[in-house]
């Protein structure tokens, strides 16, 4: 592996890693405000990011490669009301995507095949972070603004349930 390829995937660890905390903040921030639902959903939701972390992590040890571990920045996305970190959490997954775009353009022009790989399936769970984040968005925009629709949507988010990555390395 080139050294700007492997540079790229340790540094998305960090990304990740953040990712993590992020959601985890987020998590926290709605279950002091007694909505469980939306923490659980952001719990499940930092949980996958962690997931993200490891496979990267592995891929790199998989291909002999030392890891080098960064320190992970505190998160940063203000919580000005309900609506502002499902907002952030969707611009965030954009940021995201760019990145994994960025390091598969950087492995295609190195004709690193085996990378492409491992991003082709960390592009298609992009697209479904997006969409699970943009959809939330407009769940919230159409129930949250009334409490009987909020406390229905909450209930709604407790559902969710954490499922391993199904890419195993
Ligand atoms: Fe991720
Ligand atoms: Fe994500």
């Amino acid at each position: 592996m080139i050294k700007e390829v492997k540079d790229l995937i340790n540094s998305q660890i960090n990304k990740e890693m953040y990712s993590a905390y992020l959601y985890l903040d987020m998590s926290n921030f709605y279950i002091n405000k007694n909505l469980d639902g939306f923490g659980n959903w952001f719990r499940v939701q930092a949980q996958e990011e962690m997931d993200h972390a490891m496979l990267f992590t592995t891929y790199l040890l998989n291909n002999q490669e030392d890891v080098k571990l960064e320190a992970i920045a505190a998160p940063d996305v203000p919580f000005s009301d309900f609506r502002a970190p499902l907002a952030g959490a969707y611009e965030h997954e954009l940021f995201v995507t760019a990145s994994i775009n960025n390091i598969y353009t950087v492995a295609s022009e190195n004709k690193d095949y085996r990378t492409m790989q491992l991003l082709s399936w960390f592009i298609d769970e992009q697209g479904e972070e997006e969409k699970n984040t943009d959809e939330l968005i407009q769940k919230f925009d159409l129930f949250g603004s009334d409490p009987k629709g909020l406390y229905l949507l909450d209930k709604d988010l407790a559902a969710r349930v954490y499922s391993p990555p199904s890419l195993v390395l």
